[in-house]
């Protein structure tokens, strides 16, 4: 597979190809397969899985048995819901030839007003059809990811100020990150990272998240800030998690100088 091809260049360092990624709007089809890496990427980080306290102390194969179900019911609302999901797709080719495209890893981002443009279909499902199914099933799905968003967010107020803004600005928010474990230090989240970049410089806000210890380094290298620690109460564990800000770069193209500010230059007699 290409990805990995090891190459010795004349002075003899090591470099690895980068895969070619492709992000874009993560669909339900994507969901089985997202549900898994979820899981597998979080399995061995402490502060993401108690979250979920049915997942602590369970072996692998458990956490896959009892997870997926529950995984697939809360991505499916996540998909529809006011945020933008989206994934990271690698195209590697396969011993016949043939290009093999495969699903590698997701984010999840909020605008800085909370929402997004959505179908009726799309609101349908997330606000009628997912929270009455997740009610009837036996995997049942306490809170819908809207409202977590909300209890998170009125905590940041808290921590931010009225409105949970940074510096008056309110922001893009990462809500979630993660790339399967085989997949990882190739470069995916960069990708998925810049998804938000883009968008944060386009309408010149921050971008805000909190991190798990496994992504601190990632977003230190990428410009993140800690700017504050949020105490968390989980299964009855105190954390304090590590907030972060990114801010956009100053837009300036072109430097005006009035004419009359240097009159030997752009005055000529
Ligand atoms: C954190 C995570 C998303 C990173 O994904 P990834 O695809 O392996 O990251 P990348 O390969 O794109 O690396 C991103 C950048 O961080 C840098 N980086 C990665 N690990 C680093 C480390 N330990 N120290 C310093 N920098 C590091 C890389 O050099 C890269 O920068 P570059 O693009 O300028 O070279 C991934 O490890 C993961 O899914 N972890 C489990 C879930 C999780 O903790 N998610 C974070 C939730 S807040």
């Amino acid at each position: 597979m290409d990805y990995s091809t090891i190459e010795k260049s004349s002075t003899s360092t090591l470099t690895i190809k980068r895969p070619s990624v492709e992000v874009t709007p993560a669909t339900s089809r994507d969901v089985p397969t997202l549900a898994h890496t979820y899981l597998l990427a979080f399995a061995n980080n402490p502060t993401a899985l108690v979250f979920s306290p049915q997942y602590v102390g369970v072996s692998l194969e458990e956490l896959l048995r009892i997870g997926v179900p529950r995984e697939i019911n809360r991505l499916r609302q996540r998909i529809v819901g006011p945020g933008y999901s989206i994934k990271a797709t690698v195209s590697t080719t396969n011993e016949r030839g043939e290009t093999v495209q495969t699903v590698v890893g997701f984010a999840h981002w909020f605008s800085p007003d909370g929402t997004r443009k959505r179908t009726f279909w799309e609101w349908f499902l997330s606000t009628i059809f997912y929270p009455i199914y997740n009610f009837l099933r036996p995997v049942h799905v306490p809170k819908g990811v809207p409202l977590l968003r909300e209890m998170m967010m009125d905590q940041k107020e808290q921590v931010f100020g009225k409105g949970a803004e940074w510096e008056g600005k309110k922001f893009w928010h990462l809500r979630l990150l993660y790339v399967h474990p085989d997949w990882q230090g190739f470069g995916i989240s960069s990708a998925l990272l810049k998804w938000g970049f883009e968008k944060a410089q386009e309408t010149n806000s921050p971008i805000y998240l909190e991190s798990t210890r496994m992504g601190l380094p990632v977003y230190k290298a990428k410009g993140f800030k800690v700017v504050a620690f949020l105490p968390r109460l989980i299964c009855g564990v105190h954390i304090e998690a590590p907030g972060m800000i990114w801010e956009p770069k100053l837009n300036v193209k072109y430097y005006i100088c009035a004419p009359n500010t240097y009159p030997n230059v752009f005055i000529h007699h």
